[in-house]
């Protein structure tokens, strides 16, 4: 799939504010900071449809994006931003999750998670909850640029083998970067599966 067009449609914090459910969506969703903006204009091709920052915490809105006039794409905010205060950040949070369970039309959730590090906590949690809420999900290790191959290799090996201790199969895995364009035609493609014409 190429994505010919990619138009800003709305910001919002509340689910009831989106757009109408009509139409198929995927959203990415991560820690702050990982690349799910960046990752989002890489596939986009456009480096200025949402808005990247090197400082964590950038996006704190709900975002969504019409692609190629049929469906659409959204850029949810980062969890664990620990500069906010603690009430911020459960409020921060709840719209998210309450997003996440009430949107019906979300066909896929994005979970960004950087090549570089080592599982953790607060994306294995965040994972299980999605499993416990029949979330269906995919895994996207972003950055892998910043990694020599055999390294890479290592770290996915780490995180294949993480999830499995939970899960009887790993959801679907995909690798990339936002700045070698590494995992684009393979994360097009599935979202062509999911996206393209069917019932709803
Ligand atoms: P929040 O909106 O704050 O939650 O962050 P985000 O997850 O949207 O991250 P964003 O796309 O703003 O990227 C964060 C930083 O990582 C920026 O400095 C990006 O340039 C950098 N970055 C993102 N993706 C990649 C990548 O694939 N490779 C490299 N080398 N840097 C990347
Ligand atoms: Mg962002």
């Amino acid at each position: 799939m190429i994505i010919k067009e990619a138009t800003f449609i709305k910001s919002t914090t509340n689910y009831k504010d989106s757009p109408l459910p009509d139409k198929h969506e995927v959203a990415f969703i991560g820690r702050s900071n990982v690349g799910k903006s960046s990752l989002i204009n890489m596939l986009c091709n456009n480096h200025k449809l949402a808005k990247t920052s090197s400082t964590p915490g950038k996006t704190q809105t709900i975002n969504h994006f019409l692609i190629n006039k049929s469906w659409y794409l959204v850029d949810l905010p980062g969890y664990g931003y620990a500069k906010v205060n603690k009430k911020l950040r459960n409020t921060f949070e709840n719209f998210i999750t309450s997003y996440i369970l009430n949107r019906q039309n979300l066909d896929c959730l994005f979970i960004l998670v950087d090549s570089r590090h080592e599982p953790r906590k607060i994306d294995l949690e965040f994972i299980a909850w999605c499993g416990e809420q029949e979330i269906p999900i995919a895994i996207v290790m972003t950055k892998t640029d910043k990694l020599k191959p055999a390294v890479l290799e290592k770290n996915i090996q780490v995180y294949v083998d993480t999830l499995l201790q939970e899960w009887e199969e790993t959801p679907p895995m995909f690798y990339t970067s936002a700045e070698n364009k590494n995992g684009k035609e393979e994360l097009l493609e599935y979202i062509e599966g999911i996206v393209e014409p069917h019932d709803m």
